[in-house]
């Protein structure tokens, strides 16, 4: 096993520290950006349907279904086509108004969850078209769905999914990008310099991955927090999310992530001197937003740790603890973004004595209903 973990102390550091090659893999072969090539194999036979979708709908569960946020915001975003994303667990259970023009996107890891499963089942007796994100090669719904693309993340050990969220984004973007630029909203020249941009992400993650020290004293200092709120909005709200969920099934802290502006219709009451808040607060379009929600917090006495793009002055005053990340276009932010919390949640993990890779009552997947 000490092989295996290659001189990291847990598989989900391994894996975090993996990110930077493990998109690169999930892109390798895939996108070349100075080519102007971006070809996902497994949407071949199924561009059509793609493309002429009426509508897309997600269906995942756990961090696999916050890959799925992301991807609501990049499809509407570049390609201007409905989405929806769904639990697969209320997706099944809800008799849901689909049909042969809607094209859904099952994600998932292990490709063995059992509620993803069942609602891709379920989408392909209404005739929908059913394309898997898995990252485990010949699993269940891989084999299950119409086509596929794999994330190539390589296996992942660790109970709580890191490296396998950032694959699954990749796809998803590069999904997104293929849309955009096949139904004509996303002109060439766009097109061009986002690929680009996408390419860059790799060397991006691996300069983020250098803050580990930093965020481990941050760890020391709020290993003992009872709660955490993580705020964020537009394609940080699902890292968000991402953040709390990873604190909580590692460390047993309580953690909520909401989107930042929803925080005064209720969270908001919960923030005192105890309460430390971490806003995802890059340099994006609604940045200045966020910085009032950060005001809002900051009048409250809350901790405030921030993640925000280098060299950022404005939130640096208020912050308690600012982390910098370098500086990438918002649709991709989330591969970067998600980073540091993946770390923080480690680090206060291990400082808590524990077993980060296996944590109580969870299993790697989920194959009971
Ligand atoms: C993530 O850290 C969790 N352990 C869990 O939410 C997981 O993402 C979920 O069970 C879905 O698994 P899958 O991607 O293998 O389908």
């Amino acid at each position: 096993e000490a092989i295996e973990k290659g001189g990291f102390e847990h598989f989900m550091l391994k894996e975090i520290s993996e990110q930077p090659r493990s998109i690169a893999d999930c892109m390798r072969g895939r996108l070349d950006a100075k080519g102007g090539r971006l070809v996902l194999g497994g949407l071949r036979d199924y561009m059509n349907k793609f493309q002429n979708a009426d509508r897309i709908i997600i269906t995942a569960c756990g961090t696999s279904w916050h890959a799925g946020l992301v991807a609501e915001y990049l499809f509407e975003e570049f390609a201007r086509v409905p989405v929806e994303v769904e639990y697969a667990s209320e997706f099944r259970y809800r008799n849901p108004v689909i049909n042969s023009k809607d094209f859904v996107i099952a994600i998932s890891q292990s490709g063995e969850t059992a509620d993803t499963l069942a609602a891709i089942e379920l989408a392909k007796e209404k005739g929908a078209t059913i394309f898997g994100v898995c990252n485990v090669v010949g699993s269940s719904i891989a084999r299950a769905t119409h086509a596929g693309s794999y994330t190539h993340a390589g296996p992942e050990i660790g109970v709580a999914s890191t490296k396998a969220f950032t694959a699954q984004i990749s796809v998803l973007s590069m999904m997104a990008l293929m849309l955009g630029y096949q139904r004509g909203t996303l002109p060439e020249s766009t097109y061009m310099q986002l690929l680009s941009e996408l390419e860059s992400i790799p060397a991006k993650v691996e300069k983020a991955l250098k803050l580990n020290n930093q965020i481990e004293k941050i760890a020391a200092q709020y290993k003992d927090a009872s709660n955490f709120l993580y705020l964020g909005r537009g394609y940080n709200f699902p890292v968000a999310l991402e953040g709390a969920l990873k604190l909580k099934e590692i460390s047993y802290i309580h953690a909520e992530g909401y989107p930042a502006a929803e925080m005064k219709h209720g969270p908001i009451a919960l923030i005192d001197e105890e309460m430390p808040v971490v806003f995802i607060a890059t340099q994006d379009s609604s940045y200045e937003k966020v910085v009032s929600n950060i005001q809002e917090v900051k009048a409250r006495k809350g901790k405030i740790i921030a993640v925000v793009t280098e060299g950022d002055q404005t939130v640096k005053k208020m912050a308690d603890h600012v982390i910098e990340i370098p500086m990438a276009h918002e649709a991709f932010v989330p591969l970067i973004s998600v980073v540091p919390l993946q770390q923080l949640s480690y680090h206060i993990a291990v400082m808590r004595g524990c077993n980060v890779d296996q944590p109580r009552n969870l299993a790697k997947s989920v194959t009971v209903e």
